[in-house]
């Protein structure tokens, strides 16, 4: 297929649904025999960023990295996703910039419903002052102002987000 690369990048609360629809969205992607990489924030923790912690300075240093790794990827005709909380709107504003086309897809939920699903128990860890640093609870969250998709997963199916998404990549002409 002849089309060019691009980021996708997902941006949301822990729990919000970022893992699950990029997964969603590769999958449907591949299945368009589209080449896809995708950097999992939590992944990228594992392999790329593990001597990180949470503060701003070292979110920011992920985030940057990852928007690096991204824009090597895209460049070559990969679609790179993105998910990671990237918290802060500076950074994200940096690594929009870094990458020639950069598609951000708010995943969107409320704290209280993030920490109601409470998937891997962390809110319940930080609430108890286990786990420092965490976003929504002690550190902050910036909503995107201007992203190009929002998916607001306390309305939507998971699989309505991710029709979404290729719907939006569709109109924007990045996927046939
Ligand atoms: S960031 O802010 O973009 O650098 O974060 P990211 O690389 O996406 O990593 C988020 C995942 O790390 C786990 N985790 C935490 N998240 C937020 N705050 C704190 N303090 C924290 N500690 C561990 C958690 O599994 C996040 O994954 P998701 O998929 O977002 O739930
Ligand atoms: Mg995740």
């Amino acid at each position: 297929m002849n089309y060019s690369g691009f980021t996708l990048w997902f941006t949301g609360f822990s729990g919000a649904g970022k893992t699950t629809i990029s997964k969603g969205v590769a999958l449907e992607l591949k299945a368009r025999g589209c080449r896809v990489e995708v950097l999992d924030g939590d992944t990228v923790r594992t392999y790329l960023s593990s001597e990180l912690g949470f503060s701003k300075k070292d979110r920011d240093t992920n985030v940057r990295r990852i928007g690096f790794v991204s824009s090597l990827l895209s460049r070559n005709q990969v679609i790179a996703i993105v998910a990671a909380i990237s918290p802060y709107r500076d950074v994200r504003n940096e690594v929009r910039h870094m990458n020639q086309t950069f598609v951000e897809v708010y995943v969107k939920a409320s704290l209280e419903a993030c920490e109601q699903r409470d998937v891997k128990g962390l809110y319940a860890l930080a609430r108890a002052g286990k786990v420092k640093e965490f976003t929504g609870i002690d550190s902050p969250y910036e909503e995107p102002l201007n992203p190009e998709i929002t998916c607001n997963t306390q309305y939507e199916t998971i699989n309505e987000s991710i029709a979404k998404v290729i719907k939006a990549l569709e109109e924007y002409g990045y996927i046939p």
